[in-house]
Formats: C-alpha cells, sequence, structure tokens
C-alpha cells in the first residue's frame, strides 16, 4: 500500500538519518540565526532516500540507462545516488558496437562504463548473442548463410574482442538473451528453442560456445543466460536443463537473468519465484535484469489511464514484486529496472518504470517502504 503523507514522512526522515543526509542542515541552522527568506525562494526539496541503499545486505539495485543520462548532470547524480549496478539499454549490443565487421564502435558505451567504475557502481553487459540487434553483417557473406564454421569463429571473434574489452570493469555479463519461446505463437520453435539464424546456423550448442567463449575473454566475469517470461513452466523447464547441461559439460554459468517485464495482474509472483527458487537450487544466482510495470492489465490489453487509482496499483505490484525479492534473497544478487525515468524508458507507453520526469512515482515509495518492513 503507498504510503500516507505522515508516515511516509516518518521513513523519509529516518531514512535519510540512516544515510547520514539529515541533521546537519537543522544544527546550522540552530547556531546562526536564519536569514529572511527571498520572497521568491524555491521551497527546499530534501533529498529523496536512495533505493540502493534501502536494500543494502539484500541486494544491488539498478536501472537501464544511456550515455545522455550519465552524462547530464542532473541525471547522473540522481543515477549515482539511486542506483549500485546498471545496464547500457542498447549501448553494447552488437548492432551498436559492431555495425560492420571489423570495426567496433565502443565509444558510447565506453562512456557508460568509465562512468560507472568512477563512481564505484557495478556494470552488467547487455548482451552477446541474441537474434535481435544482432551485428548485422555476421549471419552472412555476398547475400548467403555462412557456414557453421564461420559462424563460430565469427562469434568467438565478437565475444573475445568485446568481452576483452570490457575485462575488469564489467561484472556480469548476459551471454545469451532469449533463446527459448516454448508454445509462443508465431515464433518458430523446434522443442521449445527459438530457430534463430545462431540456431540453424550453429545448432544448439552455440549456447555452450558462447559461455565457453565470454568464460576464455575474461574468467572473471559472471556469466548469465537471460530470457522473458522466465515463470512460465515451460520455460522454467528449458532455462533448468540448459543450466544442468553446461555443467555436466564443466561449462561455466553463474546464473539466470529474469527480465521481469510485468503488468499489473501478469505474471504471477509465485510463479516467478519458483522458477528463482528453482534456479538457486542448481548452484547458481538470480538477477532481475529487466523489470518494469506497464499500466496494462496484462500483456496486449491497453494502456490504462495514469489516474491515482492506477499508479496505487502499480506501487502495490512493484511492492508484492520487491517483497517477494527480499524473501529470496540469498538467492538474488541484483534487481534492476528497465529504465530510469518513463518517458524514456522502452515501454514508455504504459509508464512502466519508478521515476516520472526524474521524480518518484508512488511506485518508487513502495519500494522505499518494502525494503523497511
Ligand atoms: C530494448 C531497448 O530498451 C529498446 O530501446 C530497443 O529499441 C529494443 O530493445 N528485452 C531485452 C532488451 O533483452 O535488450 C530490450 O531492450 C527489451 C526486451
Amino acid at each position: 500500500m503507498p504510503l500516507t503523507a505522515s508516515p511516509r514522512a516518518a521513513l523519509l526522515a529516518a531514512l535519510l538519518l540512516a544515510s547520514g543526509c539529515a541533521g546537519g542542515a537543522a544544527s546550522s541552522a540552530a547556531a546562526t540565526p536564519a536569514a529572511p527568506a527571498p520572497a521568491d525562494a524555491a521551497p527546499a526539496v530534501p533529498p529523496i532516500p536512495s533505493l540502493a541503499r534501502a536494500y543494502q545486505g539484500s541486494f544491488l539495485v539498478g536501472a537501464a540507462t544511456n550515455p545522455a543520462q550519465v552524462l547530464m548532470g542532473d541525471t547522473h547524480e540522481l543515477i549515482a545516488r539511486q542506483f549500485n549496478v546498471i545496464v547500457a539499454d542498447n549501448d553494447m549490443k552488437p548492432l551498436l558496437l559492431n555495425r560492420r565487421e571489423g570495426r567496433y564502435e565502443f565509444g558510447m558505451a565506453d562512456q557508460v562504463v568509465d562512468w560507472a567504475v568512477k563512481n564505484g557502481i557495478k556494470v552488467r553487459g547487455h548482451c552477446l548473442v541474441w537474434h535481435q540487434q544482432a551485428a548485422p553483417w555476421i549471419f552472412t557473406q555476398d547475400g548467403t548463410p555462412v557456414s557453421r564454421e564461420v559462424l563460430i569463429a565469427r562469434m568467438r571473434t565478437y565475444i573475445h574482442d568485446v568481452v576483452g574489452h570490457y575485462k575488469g570493469k564489467v561484472w556480469a555479463w548476459d551471454v545469451v538473451n532469449e533463446a527459448f519461446a516454448p508454445g509462443e505463437p508465431g515464433i518458430d520453435t523446434e522443442m521449445g528453442w527459438r530457430r534463430s539464424d545462431w540456431y540453424r546456423i550453429i545448432g544448439p550448442d552455440y549456447i555452450a560456445l558462447a559461455f565457453q567463449f565470454a568464460h576464455e575473454a575474461d574468467p572473471d566475469a559472471l556469466l548469465f543466460y537471460n530470457d522473458y517470461d522466465t515463470e512460465s513452466p515451460a520455460k522454467r523447464q528449458l532455462i533448468l536443463e540448459l543450466v544442468r547441461s553446461l555443467q555436466k559439460k564443466g561449462i561455466r554459468i553463474d546464473g539466470v537473468g529474469h527480465q521481469a517485464h510485468s503488468y499489473l495482474s501478469q505474471p504471477d509472483v509465485a510463479d516467478l519465484e519458483a522458477t528463482i527458487r528453482e534456479v538457486a537450487r542448481l548452484g547458481v544466482k538470480n538477477h532481475v535484469t529487466e523489470l518494469d510495470v506497464s499500466l496494462r492489465e496484462r500483456w496486449g490489453s491497453p494502456v490504462l489511464e495514469a489516474t491515482p487509482a492506477v499508479l496505487k496499483r502499480q506501487a502495490e505490484r512493484y511492492a508484492d514484486l520487491f517483497r517477494m525479492f527480499k524473501r529470496n534473497r540469498e538467492a538474488i544478487d541484483a534487481v534492476l529496472i528497465w529504465g530510469i525515468s518513463d518517458e524514456t524508458a522502452w515501454r514508455k507507453e504504459a509508464q512502466p518504470v519508478l521515476f516520472s520526469e526524474y521524480r518518484p512515482k508512488p511506485a518508487f515509495w513502495a519500494v522505499i517502504e518494502e525494503a523497511a518492513r
């Protein structure tokens, strides 16, 4: 439930005291008589509590961002205060890093990574192998599909170059993204595996190869398999089977990333929790990698108007999810939201994240309040 004004004020005061933000101004004001405020002075805006700090000891809290946000003064301060892990929402994808064969454009991504390193913020690298936003040249040569050997060699080069470039700076990589789509209408699959170009040209062991290459390139980076709808029992089985098979082959995998793109009534929190627990039982970690809660009842249903009642439901939904994350904190190392402020979020039409115009929404306060429970 969102906070009413007075408990919220009390919570805010407690969090600010705990983070050492309050007190100084009051005591200096007591020592020196205050000068009369000019008539047009803006009211003092107290700093809002920090999500990262609120969940310290449970898991890291982060968000997807981009070079513009980390370079602009007002937004980079908010990001640095709120989050202790970030991910580039697009800038580290092959389409942006490697538009032409043999040429890398690291400039934009480097800005995000270097800013994070400088500010002591961890970086998730997203993503190395995906059917979307792939390097446009990688699957073909002179207009015809490349052979299995050529594609493996190209994948190896790409992963070595990119993971090598960020060695020691990227904490965790999404090595493979969205390999499964069991029963999804309109998607070409085989036994639940998406028949992407990677799958059709290399075969199912493209995943093991990608993990092997990533580990060679940076033995210290954590390596994740990432997907959406991980709460679905069919996808859960495929993911668990993948983790087991990599483990059996002695190939390093450190965890599973749950995108968790959500709606007001979907997914069922218990289903996502079941997947998180099963993953942990295999001895690997969970990251919630792309959390958002669209103002829609469920996938494909219309966007609801952002009335106070609807924003309250969004806040409750975020609180339900964070409550579940908290009770599974032993199994979850990081929770990242897919965007910082609604206007620039991927699903902006459905106002899915915690800030609007970089100001906290009811959902932000609900997540903060949940931390203190
Ligand atoms: C999205 C970006 O946020 C958009 O800006 C882009 O146009 C498309 O990709 N799953 C993923 C992310 O793994 O990489 C996607 O990001 C959102 C869905």
